[in-house]
């Protein structure tokens, strides 16, 4: 796609199907015998958990979660609301959230404690991508994909308003010039 706004690789295609590979590997080991509920976070994470459910070798099911978080579209407020909710019942479940990327974690900090009060068997989190240097609570995230750098991500699942989802790499969003 020729278009300004997409500058940089952050993360190319093979290193993510690698990578996603890798995780569903790791995760098939550590769930042997049990089986996961997936909740993907729409939008983003819709590419990244079809492809990593492909890796996984024990029985799963998938479900979705869309939230909107109050507040600026590059800052988020911690303030979340729940936009559709999961369609089956988590409790007693073996729970797995997967999230495109966690910025600032304030958006999964209300997840984690929305999905913990539901009172699954267990609850952890997959992120594709994280950028430590803007957390701003400290949160348990079980599976990373990918630290990337300070910088606003395009691609694979990841938009700037709606746009650039299905780029087949992670690129870094430039200001145009
Ligand atoms: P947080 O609450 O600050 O961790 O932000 C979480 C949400 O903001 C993510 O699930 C993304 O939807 C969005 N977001 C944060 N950083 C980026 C980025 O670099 N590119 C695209 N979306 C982002
Ligand atoms: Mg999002």
């Amino acid at each position: 796609m020729n278009d300004p706004l997409i500058g940089a690789t952050l993360v190319a295609r093979e290193d993510l199907a690698k990578r996603v590979q890798e995780l569903g590997e790791e995760i098939s080991h550590d769930y042997a015998g049990r089986e996961i509920v997936l909740v993907g976070v729409l939008k983003g994470a819709v590419f990244f958990v079809a492809d990593l459910m492909r890796h996984l070798e024990v029985h799963c099911s998938i479900d979705f979660m869309a939230v909107a978080s109050y507040g600026s579209s590059t800052d988020s407020s911690g303030v979340v609301r729940i936009l559709k909710d999961l369609d089956i019942s988590i409790e007693g479940k073996d729970v797995l959230i997967i999230e495109d990327i966690v910025d600032s974690g304030l958006t999964l900090n209300y997840l984690l404690r929305t999905l913990r009060a539901r009172n699954p068997a267990s609850l952890e989190v997959c992120a594709l991508l994280t950028k430590p240097d803007r957390r701003k609570v400290d949160l348990p995230i079980r599976y990373v994909g990918f630290e990337i750098p300070n910088e606003f991500a395009i691609g694979y699942g990841l938009d700037h308003e709606e746009r650039y989802r299905n780029l087949p790499y992670v690129a870094a969003l430039t200001d145009g010039s």
